[in-house]
């Protein structure tokens, strides 16, 4: 499968971890969280909608976002779509043509692939990163790893 253009660089990766504590400082809680939503979404081009959900017992719900539209997807139950998926495994979900996985539940026309990484605090999932591109093969094991790590500075978002 060919790679699109405008995926994220290791030294990228590197320089926007560096950067993510600054762009969240001083907000807390929720506000904090779509800091981290608007950081992604406008600092990776790759990245076009950015969501963060959040475990609200048997559901996700979407507590923060950034990109063109709006979801209807606002709660979706654990163990449905990719995120529901993600969640219940508690581990991250690569899916670089979303035509072809059965689980996909459909946001937006233009989306092709999906990345979606769980936050954990103590073990235990209590959100998640969902990230839609709109280019195949949108997002890599480096993507992966950088969200990891964002995830890992996210969990202490929660409360
Ligand atoms: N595609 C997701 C649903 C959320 S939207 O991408 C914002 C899924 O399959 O779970």
């Amino acid at each position: 499968m060919r790679a699109s253009g405008n995926r994220l660089t290791r030294e990228q990766a590197r320089d926007l971890l560096a950067r993510l504590d600054s762009a969240i400082a001083g907000s807390r809680g929720k506000a904090s969280r779509e800091a981290v939503a608007r950081f992604l979404n406008t600092m990776v081009p790759s990245y076009t909608w950015v969501g963060i959900y959040a475990i609200d017992g048997a559901d996700l719900v979407l507590d923060a976002w950034s990109g063109p539209s709006a979801t209807e997807h606002t709660r979706i139950p654990i163990g449905k779509g990719v995120c529901g998926f993600a969640a219940k495994a508690g581990k991250t979900e690569i899916v670089s043509d979303v035509s072809k996985d059965p689980r996909y539940l459909q946001c937006f026309l233009s989306t092709k692939s999906e990345i979606v990484v769980p936050i954990t605090k103590q073990g235990a999932v209590v959100g998640e990163i969902d990230i839609d591109g709109d280019q195949l093969d949108a997002f890599s094991s480096l993507d992966r790893e950088f969200l990891e790590a964002v995830a890992r500075k996210a969990s202490s978002l929660w409360a």
